[in-house]
């Protein structure tokens, strides 16, 4: 088969990253999609379940932070174009170990601009799309949103680790003149989301009546994006994004983390058949997280006037589904949540 295109999708047995390779193998035949994971706690084949047998899919278990294998990955398989979504992606964990996030999200990152640039010396079409977050604008007071040009300011281990990563896509688009794009995306949610995050560890925590810890007061402002949606902008930017170019990616959803958990307990009390007020009571608010950012909200103009974009999913339409579909898969929760994340699990909340 010749494929108009060979893809490498780095950290694709993520949550983001799975859901891409699943979109990206089932709409274009005619790419190769080459998924390389370092299958750590995070990372899981049975994301990949439905499209493992799929003629233009690959898998390699591979750490981005390891050129040799990365380098053979890109000759045995020619690739021509890269998206990267593999990180450390949670918060909590860049508090307690800063240094696994400098090391795949920085070095690792480093490492694959390194690879493409001696790769991609011909004329052929290429391009290294860096999957980032909004995060790396810092934190918002009650007014304002974060625009492609809002000054870098990260105030966590793991936003300054993408912030770098970002700064070093951009010096060597700058630099050496690599073919690259970046999207800055808000908090995501649906399928597949690992049980850490706040949406999956309350569901998880409702059904089996543990305390639902929210930090603070409750009071930190998010902005939530469905992931498909997440998924169908990367998928518009990568075809017909400018090259060189960043593009911010938010749901204009922003919730309060006390008023969601409140909205997932009522969903959960609804399909659970428990009396409606039951599960709020499992709510504990508990030590703060150090350095919090107080809201994040994103302005996606850029990406709505240049490319069309703009969120598909109703926010409570989005939310039931995830409910439904952590209640439909509760063999694939009890399978990432056995081994290391249990230890993480006590480790953070026992004491909290
Ligand atoms: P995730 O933690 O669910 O998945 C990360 C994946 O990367 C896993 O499959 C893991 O095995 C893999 N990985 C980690 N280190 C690796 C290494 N050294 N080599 C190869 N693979 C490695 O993350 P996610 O939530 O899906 O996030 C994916 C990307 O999107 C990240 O870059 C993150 O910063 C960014 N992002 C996430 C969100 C969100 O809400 N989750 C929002 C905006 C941006
Ligand atoms: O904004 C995009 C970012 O969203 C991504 O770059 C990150 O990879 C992703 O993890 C996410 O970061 P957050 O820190 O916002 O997500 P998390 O689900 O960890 O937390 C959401 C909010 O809920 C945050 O304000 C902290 C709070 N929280 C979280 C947990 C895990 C709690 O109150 N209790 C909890 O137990």
């Amino acid at each position: 088969m010749n494929y108009t295109k060979k893809i490498l999708i780095t950290g694709g047995a993520g949550f983001i990253g799975s859901c891409l390779v699943r979109h990206l193998v089932a709409k274009y035949p005619n790419y190769l999609i080459v998924n390389a994971d370092k299958l750590t706690y995070a990372g899981n084949l049975a994301n990949l379940e439905s499209i493992k047998d799929a003629s233009n899919y690959r898998f390699v278990k591979a750490d981005i932070c390891d050129a040799a294998a990365m380098q053979q990955i890109f000759t045995e398989y020619s690739i021509d174009h890269v998206i990267h979504t593999a990180a450390e992606s949670h918060v909590d964990r860049s508090i307690s170990n800063p240094m696994e996030f400098v090391q795949t999200n920085v070095v690792g990152t480093v490492k694959l601009l390194n690879i493409c640039k001696s790769a991609w010396q011909d004329d052929a079409a290429h391009l290294f799309y860096h999957i980032s977050t909004d995060e790396v604008y810092g934190s918002l007071g009650e007014t304002g949103k974060f625009t492609e040009t809002t000054p870098y300011d990260p105030r966590s281990p793991y936003s300054s680790s993408k912030a770098s990563s970002d700064h070093f896509v951009r010096a060597y688009h700058e630099t050496y003149g690599l073919p690259t794009v970046i999207s800055n995306c808000s908090n995501n949610y649906g399928p597949f989301h690992f049980p850490e995050k706040l949406i999956p560890l309350c569901i998880n925590n409702i059904l089996h009546e543990k305390p639902l810890p929210v930090y603070g007061k409750g009071d930190n402002i998010r902005d939530w994006l469905f992931v498909q949606d997440h998924v169908e902008a990367i998928d518009l930017i990568f075809h017909q994004g400018k090259t060189g170019s960043t593009y911010n990616i938010g749901g204009d959803n922003e919730w309060k983390n006390i008023d969601l958990v409140r909205a997932l307990c009522k969903i959960m009390d609804r399909k659970l058949g428990r009396a409606i007020g039951s599960s709020e009571k499992l709510i504990t608010f508990v030590k703060d997280r150090a350095g919090h950012d107080q809201r994040y909200a994103i302005d996606f103009t850029k990406l709505n006037s240049e490319l069309g974009w703009k969120p598909k999913a109703q926010f409570e339409e989005g939310l039931e589904e995830t409910v439904q579909w952590y209640l439909d898969h509760q063999n694939w929760v009890e399978q990432v949540i056995s081994g290391e994340y249990k230890k993480y699990y006590e480790a953070q909340y026992t004491t909290r």
